[in-house]
């Protein structure tokens, strides 16, 4: 039996035994047997629920990217690590090995070094899904650099909040992105946002797009020239289990985005042991997850995981739907992909397109499907099924959190038998609980309730940066001694979880979480609103997209509604970015409140879900005449 690589399901039910038996001794033999040490750890596992504080393999010296790169060398030096595909097809793609990975990092960390970076310092990147974010990320991990990577699709206003939030000392960015048929601007979205942050000393540009930029004297410096002069090798830093490997930010229900703390040696082990097991990975395979750098998925699942496995690892540049909506399979054709890992926003976008896109391609080299960042409805699981692993390819609903750095609860393929919308099992060290809103824990199957986490696992963040207190409250409090998750979740007759959705305010718009509050703030900095309140409502391609009600100052306002909504929708562009935009926006003179002034949006959810057969009782409303009048205006 192994404990590192599950081949089938009674294989996975001994080890998860074994794994909830005694985690400590699971996890130890893992981390001995498949990973480079400089020394290794006094006690695989100590934690404190009230505090709250884990701590993984305390201890241990290593570095993550020796595991990542330098232990294959030897072995795989010519093999491709990453496999870059660009924005246009007529671009050719770079085959970039793990010898010429291992010099590019090398050449960047000391290009770090030389502007003054040393272990602990914060670097924001910001980049497009280029090889340079790859290579940054790596090179920050190997001076000890905590990197933190910023969605380059992110405003100004929200990349500057985050690099203050952790002060960074460096932005990696470059003059611009493609994407699609469309190029961005994005130093100067960088220039705009630095008008607001103290902390920064360099900005290092990648040249991607050509254009012609400013570049502020005595801060910004073009990356290449600094590159060609760097020395290609870098002695890596030797971290401590419990360094901080980076910091990656994730919206919350209220308040500023919260800086998840991840560290190096759990992270490493949950990273690369979830990547082997959930893909079967083998060593010739071509492993392709769809997911920008700039989230979870695409740390743990395009750099980390795949890389301490020796793997190839495909990293796209552009989108789904250029040149046409072929591309995906274009690319599963092209490099003969293995395993492809994706949205269901993506599979819902493209299965309302023209199969013709997909037939034209040679997909016989896919083994593996697998999904992430929200639910994914029966219809769209039974496309991806049916037209892209055409029924032979077992398809993994993986389920996990910016908060937990690795896949939680997933089937194993050629072990789980799958289900249409059901994540499955929980994977072996994580234990699972459902929780009733008086905080017990509801045992036996065919039962749902609020998931929890009851143990710890090696890849849990450790603490929001600079605010410990607010990790507390936000996972530790609802319910004692377990991680609670903010998803609620049902468990069925043989004992598979689904997960029904989020249970918090935040929503899930294509994938990327997004908390209301901080777009209602941004709404009402608009001049002419008084209030407002954002519910999220079912959408066909989106999973959920997001609706406003909003209270004018003055009633009766005569201006043009249009373009009041384009404006709205303009500030929370400036403030958050694209994604967050409204798909709907009403006007409305009052919203349902209890008698204690808090907005119902309970009511507002069903309303502008149109499911308004059963509002519930209404009558402890504070104002329950609002009601009838925001249905009578809902935009359908
Ligand atoms: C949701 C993404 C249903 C869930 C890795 C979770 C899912 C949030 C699934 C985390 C899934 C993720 N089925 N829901 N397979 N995967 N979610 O932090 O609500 O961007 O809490 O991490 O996405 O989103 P995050």
């Amino acid at each position: 039996m192994s404990n590192y690589h599950i081949k089938h399901l009674e294989e996975y039910f001994q080890v998860y035994r074994k794994s909830v038996r005694n985690p400590e001794s699971y996890w130890e033999e893992i981390a001995e047997e498949h990973f480079m040490w400089h020394k290794r750890w006094d006690n695989v596992l100590s934690y404190d629920f009230e505090k709250p504080e884990f701590k993984w393999f305390e201890g241990a010296k290593l570095n993550i990217t020796e595991n990542c790169i330098d232990r294959h060398l030897r072995t795989r030096g010519d093999k491709t690590a990453i496999l870059f595909e660009p924005n246009n097809p007529d671009e050719e793609a770079q085959h970039i090995s793990y010898n010429e990975l291992h010099e590019r990092v090398a050449k960047m960390a000391n290009v770090l070094k030389s502007q003054g970076v040393k272990k602990g310092d914060r670097v924001c990147i910001y980049l497009p899904m280029i090889p340079e974010l790859a290579v940054s990320v790596l090179a920050c991990a190997r001076i000890g650099a905590i990197h933190s990577v910023v969605f380059a699709g992110f405003s100004s206003t929200a990349l500057a909040t985050r690099i203050n939030d952790s002060d960074c000392k460096l932005v990696i960015t470059s003059d611009g992105s493609f994407r699609g048929s469309k190029t961005i601007d994005l130093k100067g979205i960088v220039d705009e946002g630095l008008k607001k942050c103290d902390s920064v000393e360099t900005v290092l540009v990648v040249n991607r797009i050509n254009a012609e930029i400013e570049m502020k004297e005595g801060r910004d410096q073009w990356l290449q020239p600094l590159l060609e002069k760097a020395e290609t090798t870098c002695a890596p830093e030797i971290m401590d289990a419990e360094d901080p490997l980076f910091i990656l930010y994730t919206s919350g229900s209220t308040g500023t985005p919260k800086g998840m703390v991840h560290t190096t040696a759990g992270y490493m082990v949950y990273s690369a042991f979830t990547f082997k097991n959930v893909f079967q990975y083998r060593e010739d395979d071509v492993y392709w997850c769809t997911a920008d750098i700039g989230w979870i998925t695409g740390h743990s699942y395009i750099v980390y995981g795949p890389l301490a496995n020796g793997a190839t690892t495909v990293m796209f540049e552009g989108v789904p739907s250029y040149p046409d909506y072929g591309r995906f399979w274009e690319i599963v054709e092209k490099h003969k992909v293995t395993q492809f890992y994706t949205a269901p926003t993506a599979i819902r976008a493209l299965a309302k397109e023209n199969l013709e896109h997909v037939e034209k391609y040679d997909l016989t080299s896919l083994k593996v499907l697998g999904t992430v960042g929200e639910p994914i409805n029966e219809e769209a699981w039974h496309w991806y099924d049916e037209n892209i692993g055409k029924k032979k390819c077992p398809i993994v609903d993986t389920w996990w959190q910016t908060e937990t750095g690795g896949i939680m609860i997933s089937p194993i393929p050629y072990s789980t038998p799958a289900i249409p919308t059901f994540a499955t099992l929980p994977l072996p060290g994580i234990q699972p609980a459902l929780m009733d809103e008086e905080g017990n824990e509801i045992k036996g199957n065919q039962v749902d309730g609020r998931l929890c986490i009851k143990f710890p696992w090696p890849s849990m963040a450790r603490t929001i940066w600079g605010n410990h207190q607010r990790y507390k409250d936000t996972y530790f409090s609802a319910f004692k001694n377990m991680y609670f998750t903010g998803d609620g979740a049902l468990r069925d007759s043989v004992g598979y979880y689904r997960i029904t959705g989020r249970v918090d305010d935040v929503v899930i718009v294509s994938g990327h979480n997004l908390g209301t509050a901080p777009i209602e703030d941004a709404i009402n900095e608009h001049p002419a609103v008084a209030e407002s309140a954002i519910v999220g409502y079912p959408h066909e391609v989106k999973g959920n997209a997001l609706y406003g009600y909003v209270i004018l100052k003055e009633t009766g306002e005569s201006r043009n509604q249009d373009n009041l909504r384009k404006e709205i929708n303009q500030l929370i562009s400036d403030r958050i970015g694209p994604i967050a935009k409204l798909d709907k926006i009403q006007f409305t003179n009052g919203l349902p409140k209890t008698r204690s002034g808090k907005i119902m949006r309970r009511i507002l959810r069903k309303i502008a879900s149109n499911d308004t057969s059963n509002l519930g009782d209404t009558s402890t409303l504070l104002n329950p005449e609002v009601v009838q009048e925001v249905m009578d205006n809902v935009i359908k």
